[in-house]
């Protein structure tokens, strides 16, 4: 399946910002051992990805915003539109040498998630979505998993760590969720949790406290999947408040309750 001029404008600003941010990842695994610590490297190359994302994007859509999690907010002459970018999510893993990170690009228009695509380079994993045209990866048309059963069904989760709030009422969802699921898992990049529940690789994800540019781009890959996104207390307000609950259709109204039941 052939994306839409703005897809293929995203899809291939990913691929030129991922040459280097691949690079960037062998680099890594050079530093773990050394005196400094590959910290600051990864800091540096995650400042070179968006530098990327950005150039490619506005040769092609010049007129729309940004908002950028290293850069923060460019204002374009078409205030409705605006690329949200992560350019590196999952830094802890890059930082770790762990092989699970991922570019995101969102596209929001009048506020809500419009297209999105989540590339990860050491899969050669290309998720993409637009709205009213389906969700992909690569040529592949992706589908929610058919998985009714909560007791059957995988969860992935983001939790949070020093330096973030919450973490006694995630023990507490966590604790629900462990009790009634087949098993969770935390890989560590948001956008690809939600890209994992529309490709049907787990049946749904949570999370508490992230940002707009974690989720703008899996939110629409998850409708266009056929699942529903929504924030923990069922409203539409995930981009603002940053707390989300993405499932399969059959799941998200029995996971939306059971999160809800936590106080
Ligand atoms: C993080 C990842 C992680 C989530 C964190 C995010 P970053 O983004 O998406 O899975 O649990 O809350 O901040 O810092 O790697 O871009
Ligand atoms: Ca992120
Ligand atoms: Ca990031």
């Amino acid at each position: 399946m052939q994306g839409s001029a703005l897809i293929n404008v995203m899809t291939g600003a990913a691929r030129k910002a991922a040459r280097g941010l691949l690079r960037d990842f062998g680099e890594v695994e050079n530093l773990q051992v050394s005196k400094k610590g590959p910290g600051d490297f990864v800091t540096a190359a995650d400042h070179r990805v968006e530098k990327v994302l950005v150039q490619e994007l506005k040769k092609a859509r010049p007129d729309y915003g940004f908002l950028l999690e290293e850069g923060g907010i460019i204002e374009g002459a078409d205030p409705t539109v605006q690329f949200v970018i992560d350019p590196l999510d999952g830094t802890t893993n890059f930082l770790h040498s762990i092989p699970h990170f991922a570019i995101s690009i969102g596209v929001v228009k009048d506020g809500e998630p419009w297209a999105g695509v989540i590339y990860q380079p050491l899969t050669d994993e290309m998720f993409w979505a637009e709205k009213g045209k389906g969700c992909f990866v690569n040529e592949r048309r992706l589908r929610v998993s058919a998985r009714r059963k909560m007791d059957e069904s995988v969860l992935t989760t983001g939790i949070p760590h020093q330096g973030r709030p919450e973490h006694a009422k995630f023990l507490r969802q966590l604790k629900l969720a462990m009790a009634n699921t087949a098993g969770i898992r935390r890989f560590g990049a948001a956008s690809l949790d939600l890209a994992y529940v529309a490709a049907g690789r787990c049946e749904g994800f949570w999370e508490m406290g992230l940002q707009p540019w974690d989720i703008a781009a899996g939110i629409i890959m998850v409708r266009e999947a056929g699942g529903y996104v929504s924030d923990l207390d069922g409203s539409n307000n995930m981009l603002a408040s940053g707390n989300i609950i993405a499932a399969n259709d059959q799941l998200h109204v029995p996971l939306t309750a059971m999160l809800r039941s936590v106080e």
